[in-house]
């Protein structure tokens, strides 16, 4: 089979992008104002289930749009889970504040929810929680937790578009939920990020600071010091249009699933991040775990690139960052540190056909040998 180089997560434009942003040049209407952006934001809410979707520039920023809407400060502690993106540490960062780890469950590698209690002192103020690789989290036992403790409960919820907990879209379960639209997530909008809630305060806020603060009702009156964290027509133009195909974007994460899971169950020693009984796995990235019988993952790496297949390591936890590291016992997150270092995401673009996904996993399957 001739192959084209199979590349870990190409978007797919099948819709009316071109036509969306076409309209956007012939209209003028490039920057963040315009009929776009508020389309975008509406039918993004709608299809969270939720009252309120606010888009931003990507989905750092807009977990710094929930830290900021929490007043989160000097001296707070905000708990992430310690495997995640840089970005859901850094957030609370920014604000100043400390962020604290826990560990992954070791089934789903999300937050453990069995480890959460352990670590709230007096100044805990709230948790972040993140949908891993697409994986919900287990919601209710936190949500539990949040509201014992009166702490905020923000969904991170970047690579899981479409992902349902118990039949209940991400992004709506916890107070806040935050989202990416980088290239390589389900839909895209280029880069962009959108935050979700059903609070109207909180949604009038976050509003307001991605806004430079400006006063809704008078302009260039700036009560408060905000930031220029809008999207733009351009990118809520394709975000739409994406949008518009989500089910066939999430169908097309299913197939691709379905077909890892059946073509590698062959060898039972290749883990693939399952999906829980109150999960729908939105399937952002195919995961895998190597068993520790196999050649190293960064050997595993160079034969699939040889074989023109890009995989992924998996991230870094937080706790080994230069910059998180200290004071951290690194004995304290187990599960973490036995999955980093042999987890593999392969390709999961939606465009990938089927004797694709046969020629990856017929690769995979020779490269752990
Ligand atoms: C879990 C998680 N949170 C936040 C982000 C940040 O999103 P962005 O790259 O749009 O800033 C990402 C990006 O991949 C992510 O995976």
């Amino acid at each position: 089979m001739n192959q084209r180089r199979i590349s870990i997560a190409a978007p797919v434009f099948c819709g009316n992008e071109k036509k969306y942003v076409n309209d956007c040049l012939d209209t003028t209407w490039v920057s963040s104002i315009g009929k776009y952006v508020d389309e975008f934001e509406y039918k993004f809410a709608e299809f969270c289930q939720v009252k309120h979707a606010i888009s931003c520039s990507n989905g750092t920023v807009a977990l710094h749009l929930a830290m900021l809407a929490y007043d989160i400060k000097p001296g707070d502690e905000v708990i992430v889970p310690t495997f995640t993106y840089v970005a859901t540490a850094n957030c609370v960062k920014y604000c100043g504040a400390t962020p604290i780890f826990v560990d992954s469950d070791p089934e789903t590698w999300n937050i453990n929810p069995k480890l959460i209690e352990k670590v709230i002192s007096p100044k805990t103020k709230g948790i972040i929680v993140v949908h891993i690789y697409g994986h919900p989290v287990d919601m209710d036992p936190i949500i539990k937790i949040a509201k014992k403790h009166h702490l905020f409960l923000v969904e991170d919820a970047a690579e899981a578009h479409g992902a349902e907990y118990k039949g209940k879209k991400v992004g709506s379960v916890g107070d806040i939920g935050t989202f990416s639209f980088f290239g390589n997530k389900i839909i895209t909008t280029g880069e962009g990020g959108m935050v979700t809630t059903n609070d109207n305060n909180l949604a009038r806020l976050i509003r307001q600071m991605k806004g430079q603060g400006v006063d809704p009702n008078q302009r260039y009156w700036f009560p408060m010091v905000g930031y220029n964290y809008r999207m733009t027509n351009i990118e809520a133009a394709i975000g739409l249009a994406q949008l518009e195909k989500i089910e066939w974007h999430t169908k097309q994460r299913q197939r691709i699933a379905n077909h890892y899971k059946q073509r590698l169950s062959v060898d039972p020693r290749l883990i693939i991040q399952p999906q829980m009984s109150y999960a729908k796995n939105s399937y952002w990235m195919i995961s895998v775990l190597l068993s520790n019988d196999m050649p190293e993952r960064s050997i595993v790496m160079n034969r699939m690139d040889q074989k023109g297949i890009e995989t992924r390591p998996f991230f870094y936890p937080m706790h080994v960052l230069p910059m998180y590291k200290e004071n951290q016992l690194q004995s304290s997150f187990p599960v973490a540190n036995s999955i980093y270092l042999r987890g593999l995401n392969l390709p999961s673009s939606g465009s990938l056909s089927n004797e694709e996904l046969d020629y990856i996993c017929d690769s995979l399957l020779e490269c752990v040998k």
